[in-house]
């Protein structure tokens, strides 16, 4: 039984464009995998606490010896790891905002990124454990960018699957939803398009 995991991070929750082009795919594959499993996580509506040393501290305490707080907070991050480790398919909502990806998704990125679990260091270099799985990433922009050095998003969310060991992504873009009604539908159409084509077959 094929899984799905989808990852929504607009703040506009399901009326971010990231989220409805997201959605639609997923309809999609729901539709071409009936007896498929989708796990939703909406980063945004419900975010995640950021990394920081308590939880670095958690997560390197024996487990026995873990504070009912520490034992939470690892409970999260496992619980997030597993998330994809059972996923054959990624989907992720990836909005723009000041020219990256919301914190909220970067707070997810570094909860699932553990060393000797999802990714580890050869002495070739590192190499990431997640391998096998296919990602679709849906990224929403007010400007226009395709992947101009000013797209901190592309690079950065490309860079972290492969890290990982997901090296086979889809880039889903809508650009230019913040510059009139023309230009914003038909950015949607478009990428509305792009989402028959990968779910035809
Ligand atoms: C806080 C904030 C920051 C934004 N920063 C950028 C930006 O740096 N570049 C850009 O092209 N659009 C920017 N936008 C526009 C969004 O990319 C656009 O609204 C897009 O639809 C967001 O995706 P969403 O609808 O899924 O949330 C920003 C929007 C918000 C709310």
């Amino acid at each position: 039984m094929a899984t799905l995991l989808q990852i929504n991070s607009s703040i506009f929750g399901g009326q971010g464009v990231s989220t409805t082009l997201a959605d639609r795919f997923v309809s999609h594959w729901q539709a071409a995998n009936p007896n498929g499993q989708i796990i939703r996580r909406d980063v945004a509506a419900e975010p995640l606490p950021h990394l920081d040393s308590a939880t670095v501290a958690a997560l390197m305490t024996p487990a026995g010896q873990r504070t009912p707080a520490q034992a939470e907070r690892v409970t999260l991050a496992d619980t997030l790891i597993d998330e994809i480790q059972r996923a054959d398919v990624l989907v992720i909502g990836a909005p723009m905002y000041n020219f990256t990806i919301p914190s909220q998704l970067k707070s997810w990125f570094d909860y699932i990124a553990r060393a000797r679990v999802t990714f580890r260091y050869t002495e070739h270099g590192p190499e990431g454990l997640l391998t096998g799985k296919k990602a679709y990433v849906f990224a929403t922009r007010g400007s226009v960018y395709g992947e101009a050095p000013a797209d901190g998003v592309t690079t950065y969310v490309r860079q972290m699957l492969a890290f990982l060991g997901i090296v086979d992504v889809e880039f889903i873009y809508a650009d230019g939803l913040n510059m009139g009604d023309e230009p914003r539908t038909a950015a949607i159409a478009g990428a509305e398009q792009a989402i028959a084509a990968l779910t035809a077959a």
